[in-house]
């Protein structure tokens, strides 16, 4: 479904992304993983047209993605739910939800949209009239996911969806990607919670100072006690 081959990306002089290659098929779970730096938001960012490639392809069904303005990555079902829960604080939840609806949908299809997302976020539906700055963190991811799902995707991007989050939160969080998974949409996952990222994923993808360094199966991945643990060493702590 997506191919990325060779993709490079700068900041000035800072060369964020030397050389990924990275793919996804439809129905699976990918993670991509590596340290504070490697260039996981850089990848994500560039698929989704936020950030311009200095070089290299994005292929979507074979399509190129490359010098797409991101709401046109949007409409060919590429959707990121970017890191930092991006909400509209002073606005409801269900303005925040029809405003990122009205943004891929007509107006008839938005409230269809909102129903499904609504039924698999109730916590969401009981609070439609409260305003985003209301909602605890774990609340506020659900929220931006919700906002992502909105949407449609075939593709979802998922920048750290757990960062910040209380264990609880995160474990709920880590449950929502198979469900997710299983009703249609693609996804790939950044994730510096190694062990749980791999815990849903099929495949996993290891980034470091913007090169690929290792790739393979998850449950392969996660057996690797040098890479786990030189994570685990990394972010001092694990959730439950
Ligand atoms: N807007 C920017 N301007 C300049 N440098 C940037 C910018 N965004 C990222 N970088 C640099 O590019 C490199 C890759 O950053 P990126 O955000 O892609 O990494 P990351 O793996 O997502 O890290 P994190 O785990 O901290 O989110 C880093 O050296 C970072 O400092
Ligand atoms: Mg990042």
């Amino acid at each position: 479904m997506l191919e990325v081959r060779d993709l490079r990306v700068s900041y000035g002089r800072i060369r964020a992304l030397q050389g990924v290659s990275l793919d996804v098929a439809e129905g699976e779970i990918v993670a991509l993983i590596g340290a504070n730096g490697a260039g996981k938001s850089s990848t994500m960012n560039t698929i989704s047209g936020v950030v311009r490639a200095a070089a290299g392809e994005i292929r979507l069904d074979g399509e190129s993605l490359v010098g797409l303005p991101s709401h046109r990555v949007v409409r060919r079902g590429v959707v990121q739910v970017p890191e930092g829960r991006l909400i509209f604080a002073g606005l409801t939840i269900e303005e925040n939800l029809r405003l990122a609806a009205a943004a891929a949908h007509d107006r008839r299809r938005e409230t269809e949209e909102l129903e499904r997302v609504l039924g698999l976020f109730p916590m969401l539906r009981d609070r439609l009239t409260e305003r985003g700055s209301s909602l605890s963190g774990g609340q506020a991811q659900m929220l931006a996911l919700a906002r992502g799902l909105i949407a449609a995707p075939r593709l979802l991007l998922l920048d750290e969806p757990s960062l910040g989050l209380a264990p609880l939160a995160a474990r709920e969080v880590f449950d929502l990607i198979p469900r997710l998974r299983e009703s249609g949409v693609t996804i790939l996952l950044v994730e510096q919670n190694v062990r749980q990222a791999l815990a849903v994923a099929d495949r996993g993808y290891v980034l470091e100072g913007g090169r690929v360094t290792l790739d393979g199966d998850a449950g392969a991945l996660l057996g690797d006690e040098l890479l786990v643990s030189s994570y685990l060493g990394i972010q001092g702590k694990e959730v439950a």
